[in-house]
C-alpha cells in the first residue's frame, strides 16, 4: 500500500478504563493496542506513519521505540476531539498531498490487512474521495451512526449528538477512515466544534465532503474486526476474539488442541505443526515451540524457545531467556529460568533451574535446586553432557559439574565436580543400635 500514509490517533486518556495507563498501552495478547496497529501498518507495507500522542505521551513514545517502529510523532496539546487530533499532524499531511490517508484509532486493534485494503481500494481505483468503514451492531450504543440517504452516505452523527430516531440506526462508524490527503487538508480547518460536546469530530468531515461535492463511499467491515476498546469489558471481549482467531489459525496449521478455549496465546506465539497443547496452558510473549512437542496441561511459558520432540509439564513454569533443545523433558512443578538445556536432557520433578547451562542427555533428579542468588548477585551453574544429578541436590553457584560426573542424592555442591567422578557432599549415616528405643523412653518419661 505504497500510495497510502497512516495516522494513528493515540492521544486519548481512556477515561472509561479508569486506569492511569494511557488507553492505547493496555495490552491485548501481550502487546499494546497501539502495537497491534503499528504491526498491521508494517504488514500492509505503509511506509509513512504518524502517531498523534497527548495523554501519557512519554510512555507512548517509549512503547513505539521499544517496538522499533519508525513513525513521525505529533503532540496534541489538548484533547479537543478526533478532528483536532488529526489537525495536530498537519505538517505530516502537507508532505504527502498526492497520497491517500488512512486514519486509524489507537483503540481498534482487531483490524486486519484485508480491512485496510477494503478501505484503500475505492480510493485508489474507483475514484472515491472519502471512504468510511461501517459495521452493523445490535448494540450500537456509543458509536457514531452512518446516515445513508437514497442509498448514499450522507453524514455521520455521533451518539452524543444523535436524535432518538438516529440512535436506532444499527449501521455504525467503525472509526476507520480513508481520505485523499488534499481533501483532508482542505476540509479539516472547516470542522466546527459540536454544539453538544464542544469537541471537533473527525466524523463531521463526511457531511462537509458531501457538501463540497466529494465522492463518498461506505464499506462494510465485519463487526468483530472493528470493536473499539473503551473499557475493561470491551478489552476482555477483544481479547477473547483475538485468542479465538489465533487458536483457529494455529489449529488450521496443524497444531493440536483438544480444548482450545482454555489456552491463552500471545501476539507472537509460534507453534510448529505436529505440536500438541493440552488444556489450560498459557503462553506469554516470545515463545516458539518446535514440531511434535507436547505441552501438557497447566503449563506457563514465556520468552522461551522449545525444540522439537520435547515434553513440558504438566504444571511447568518456563521463564524468559530459556532455550530447551530438541527432545528435552521438563516435568511437573519445575521452574526453568534463563537457562539453556541441551538435547535429550530431563528435569522431571520439582526442580528450580536458573541461570544454568546444561548439556545434552543430562539427568536432573527430583527436587534439584540451583542456588543462583546470594541476595546481591546472580551466578551461573554449568552442568556438562551426560552428567547425573541425584535427587534433592543443591548446587551453589557459581559451580561447574563436568562431563559424565555423578552427584549423589542429597548433596550440597559448593565445589566444581571433575569429569566422570562421583561427588558425595553430605554427612554419613550413623545407626545407633537401640538408640530409638532409648530416646522414646526418655521422651515419654516411662
Ligand atoms: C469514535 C468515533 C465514532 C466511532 C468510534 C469507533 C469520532 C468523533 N467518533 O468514537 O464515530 O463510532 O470511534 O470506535 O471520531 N483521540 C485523540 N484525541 C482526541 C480524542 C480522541 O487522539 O482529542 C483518539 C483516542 O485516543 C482514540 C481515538 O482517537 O484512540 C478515538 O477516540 P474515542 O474517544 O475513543 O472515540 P469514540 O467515542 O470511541
Ligand atoms: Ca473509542
Amino acid at each position: 500500500m505504497e500510495n497510502c500514509i497512516a495516522l494513528f490517533l493515540a492521544a486519548g486518556e481512556g477515561k472509561r478504563m479508569q486506569s492511569s495507563l494511557p488507553k492505547v498501552l493496555h495490552k491485548l495478547a501481550g502487546l499494546s493496542l497501539l502495537g497491534h496497529l503499528l504491526y498491521l501498518s508494517k504488514e500492509v507495507g505503509i511506509n509513512h506513519n504518524a502517531v498523534i500522542v497527548g495523554h501519557g505521551a512519554d510512555l507512548v513514545l517509549e512503547e513505539i521505540n521499544k517496538l522499533g517502529f519508525r513513525a513521525d510523532i505529533y503532540q496534541q496539546s489538548q484533547r479537543l476531539g478526533t478532528a483536532h487530533a488529526v489537525l495536530s499532524a498537519i505538517e505530516f499531511l502537507e508532505k504527502f498531498k498526492d497520497k491517500t490517508a488512512l486514519i486509524l484509532f489507537g483503540d481498534t486493534p482487531l483490524l486486519t490487512a484485508d480491512d485496510l485494503h477494503t478501505i484503500a481500494q475505492p480510493l485508489n481505483t474507483e475514484n472515491a474521495d472519502i471512504v468510511v468503514a461501517g459495521f452493523y451492531s445490535e448494540q450500537p450504543k456509543g458509536y457514531g451512526r452512518l446516515i445513508i440517504e437514497a442509498g448514499e452516505l450522507n453524514s455521520i452523527v455521533e451518539e452524543k449528538d444523535a436524535s432518538d430516531e438516529q440512535r436506532k440506526i444499527k449501521f455504525c462508524n467503525a472509526g476507520l477512515l480513508g481520505i485523499k490527503v488534499e481533501h483532508l487538508i482542505n476540509l479539516l480547518p472547516k470542522i466546527t466544534p459540536s454544539a453538544y460536546s464542544g469537541e471537533y469530530y473527525l466524523t463531521d468531515i463526511v457531511g462537509l465532503g458531501k457538501h463540497n461535492g466529494l465522492k463518498l463511499q461506505a464499506v462494510e467491515l465485519p463487526a468483530q474486526h472493528v470493536l473499539g476498546v473503551n473499557d475493561y469489558n470491551q478489552l476482555a471481549q477483544v481479547e477473547e476474539i483475538w485468542q479465538q482467531r489465533k487458536r483457529h489459525s494455529l489449529i488450521s496449521n496443524g497444531v493440536k488442541m483438544v480444548a482450545p478455549q482454555t489456552i491463552q496465546l500471545s501476539f507472537d506465539t509460534k507453534i510448529a505443526a505436529g505440536a500438541e497443547i493440552e488444556p489450560y496452558s498459557i503462553f506469554g510473549p516470545g515463545v516458539q515451540i518446535g514440531k511434535d512437542t507436547l505441552i501438557k496441561a497447566f503449563s506457563y511459558i514465556e520468552g522461551a524457545i522449545i525444540g522439537a520432540g520435547s515434553a513440558i509439564g504438566p504444571y511447568a513454569r518456563i521463564r524468559p531467556h530459556t532455550v530447551l533443545e530438541n527432545n528435552t523433558k521438563i516435568g511437573n512443578f519445575c521452574e526453568i529460568k534463563a537457562s539453556h538445556i541441551g538435547a535429550g536432557s530431563k528435569v522431571n520433578h520439582l526442580s528450580y533451574i536458573g541461570d544454568s547451562q546444561i548439556g545434552q542427555v543430562v539427568n536432573i533428579g527430583a527436587g534439584v535446586i540451583t542456588c543462583n542468588y546470594d541476595g546481591y548477585n546472580k551466578y551461573k551453574t554449568l552442568i556438562a553432557d551426560h552428567a547425573f544429578v541425584g535427587s534433592q541436590v543443591a548446587l551453589i553457584a557459581p559451580v561447574a559439574v563436568e562431563r559424565g560426573a555423578y552427584i549423589a542424592t542429597g548433596s550440597i555442591i559448593t565445589e566444581n565436580v571433575p569429569a566422570d567422578s562421583l561427588a558425595i557432599a553430605r554427612a554419613y549415616q550413623v545407626n545407633k543400635l537401640n538408640g530409638g528405643y532409648k530416646l522414646r523412653k526418655r521422651l515419654s518419661g516411662k
